[in-house]
């Protein structure tokens, strides 16, 4: 978690590092930072709050410089507070360090510094290891680059840094494990950051470095990356992004969510783009070509992924089982990596991440890998971590997904693991000819249905004026669309702090039915097909107990619609593909209901949209 954006140029660093903040206020957004160098002096201002709050006072302050270092941070080691803000200073005041990440070691280190003498001001990891820095720059009379070097080499954990010292306002010394780091490369320029939103409109030449990479950024001179654990030179691999800045812009939308919302339609079509190809019968998707045996002679298949991710892969289990016929689980990543999992080379493990940098999926599959299984990665940011770490894979061309809560990366998801399971099941034997070709010609056409989905905005918007003051909901489905109840809920909870939860419908009976009186939303997921009678069963169970019922359902549905308190109506598809189209209602209802809450919609509290610790 957190932000960090680095400086070292021609022009002033302010307003490149602030506009850098906040497009990267996604990664956490309850404090934030800055140092200036402007070649005598540093501008150095930290503050609780969001970006916002810090340009409160650095606006009104000097910010002058071409070299600067900025932070926005998500709380790990200390309280959100402005002295535990970064960056933060050594003990001199010579070093400005700011860091996302955790340094798990820190406690013994910090032990070592105080009987040295040293002080601390914050609760931070981050703190000790600038000190740390300095301690052994001191020692050794070292440069900035070998004393940051040896501190790395010292240090268990997660970091991507960025450092200087106010004796040279020409360098900046940037680090890289386990935590994001991009480089963006502009003559007489550089760029640093955790992802490249913040400089896209100024370069699209960038280096990712890597883990266990350090690079040594200075005025005037090339980029030099070098083995942290080694100090050998590496060449920088320079590639050219392909993203717009309009992309990550708001386009005349209120918020970010109801942005991605609507961009639904072409993402999935582009998800689709080149790989769906209905006319010729077939699905292109290189990665499963090149590792097609793994995946037919696969005894299981794990998916694995967190949150939103991890509500995909579910609906993926449902796809793989009943197209492909191989044995499938879907496991929080979490529990998987600490589990002592049994995995063998006979086993596929497909990883999904939206950002490519959740902490437990890469420890998932760092840890499925070293076992011998194919790892399948299906990501949406390019070049991201995870995406890197497994074998092969299939992006999810949603775009950048800036709104906290996750929405069009979740539809393209599914969409990546339709189009697996067609293919595999056809490949397999086990998808008939006729169904395989009925379902491409669907799957072609749910771009249109979401368009046509996203015409219930309005009704959600009232429905939402009918449900915003709930304290609890349920939300109920089957089948496929079990997964659209947990994800509907996660959706609810997550921006309007309603206590929301998902439940196969048939488990009511188990328990949650206790809750049920006429103050409880039920949201029941119901389109038509094999299961629509027995969650019609269900719904009547909750009407005989007053249950308030809203129901999902198809355009001419009659019996649920005859019986809920409310319906939203959604085109029809087959059942496989429903999950997609299902979850944009609850998407708008849950934006709506948070809408008229007052919350904040796009940086719901306490969350953040990378979760790079575990
Ligand atoms: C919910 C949400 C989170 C993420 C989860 C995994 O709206 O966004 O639950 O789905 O943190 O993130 P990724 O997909 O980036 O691995």
């Amino acid at each position: 978690m957190c932000g960090i954006v680095g400086y070292l140029g021609y022009r002033d660093a302010y307003p490149i590092l602030i506009k850098g903040l906040k497009r990267l206020e996604y990664r956490g957004y309850d404090s934030a930072g800055i140092a200036i160098h402007n070649g005598k002096e540093i501008h150095y201002y930290k503050k609780k709050g969001k970006v916002s709050d810090l340009e409160s006072i650095s606006d009104v302050a000097p910010h002058d410089g071409k070299m600067g270092i900025a932070h926005t941070r998500w709380a790990t080691h200390g309280e959100p507070s402005d002295t535990n803000s970064h960056p933060h200073t050594s003990q001199s005041g010579n070093l400005f360090l700011i860091h996302n990440g955790i340094i798990e070691n820190f406690h013994s280190i910090k032990e070592a510094l105080l009987s040295r003498g040293f002080k601390f001001y914050s609760e931070t990891d981050t703190e000790v290891l600038v000190n740390l820095i300095e301690d052994i720059q001191q020692a050794e009379d070292c440069s900035l680059e070998m004393a940051v070097r040896q501190a790395l080499n010292q240090v268990i954990g997660a970091y991507a840094i960025c450092v200087f010292d106010k004796r040279n306002p020409n360098e900046i010394v940037v680090a890289k494990m386990g935590s994001p780091l991009v480089i963006g490369l502009a003559p007489d320029e550089y760029f640093i950051a955790s992802d490249a939103t913040p400089f896209l409109e100024y370069t699209k030449k960038v280096v990712y470095l890597q883990d266990g990479e350090m690079a040594l950024i200075k005025k005037g001179a090339p980029l030099v990356i070098k083995e942290i654990s080694t100090n050998l030179p590496i060449n920088p691999y320079i590639q050219q992004l392909q993203m717009d800045i309009e992309q990550i812009e708001k386009g005349g939308f209120e918020h970010f969510m109801l942005k991605e919302i609507y961009e639904q339609p072409r993402s999935i079509r582009d998800t689709l783009r080149g790989r769906l190809l209905p006319e010729q019968g077939l699905i292109n998707m290189r990665g499963i070509d090149e590792y097609k045996e793994k995946f037919l002679n696969a005894n299981r298949i794990i998916i694995v992924g967190c949150g939103t991710s991890w509500h995909a892969g579910l609906v993926g289990e449902y796809m793989i089982e009943d197209l492909v016929r191989i044995p499938v689980e879907v496991e929080y990543a979490s529990e998987f990596r600490y589990r002592n999992p049994l995995i063998n080379e006979k086993d596929v493990v497909i990883a999904i991440s939206q950002s490519g940098e959740t902490a437990d999926t890469l420890a998932a599959v760092k840890l499925a890998k070293s076992m011998g299984a194919t790892i399948f990665g299906i990501c949406n940011v390019v070049g991201s971590s995870i995406a890197r770490e497994t074998h092969a894979g299939a992006y999810t061309h949603a775009g950048p997904e800036i709104g906290v809560a996750s929405t069009k990366a979740f539809t393209a998801q599914i969409t990546v693991l339709a189009l697996m399971a067609l293919k595999l099941g056809y490949m397999k034997g086990t998808l008939s000819e006729s169904r395989y070709m009925r379902l491409l010609i669907e799957l072609n056409s749910i771009p249109e249905k979401v368009e046509e989905t996203l015409k219930c905005d309005p009704i959600t918007r009232y429905l939402a004026e009918i449900y915003k003051d709930s304290n609890n909901a349920l939300y109920l489905g089957r089948g496929y669309n079990f997964p659209v109840a947990l994800e509907g809920a996660l959706k609810l909870k997550e921006i309007s702090y309603i206590h929301a939860e998902g439940y196969p419908a048939a488990e009511m009976k188990h328990g949650p039915i206790a809750l049920i009186d006429e103050n409880m939303p039920v949201i029941v997921i119901a389109p038509k097909s094999d299961q629509y009678d027995k969650i019609f069963s269900n719904v009547q169970e909750v009407k005989a107990r007053k249950g308030k019922i809203l129901a999902i359902v198809n355009h001419d549905d009659e019996d649920i619609a005859s019986i809920a308190d409310h319906i939203i109506e959604v085109p029809e598809t087959e059942n496989i593909f429903s999950p997609i189209i299902n979850t944009i209602p609850l998407q708008l209802l849950s934006y709506h209901i948070a809408l008229l809450r007052g919350c904040n919609v796009d940086q719901p509290r306490n969350l953040a949209k990378s979760v790079t610790v575990e």
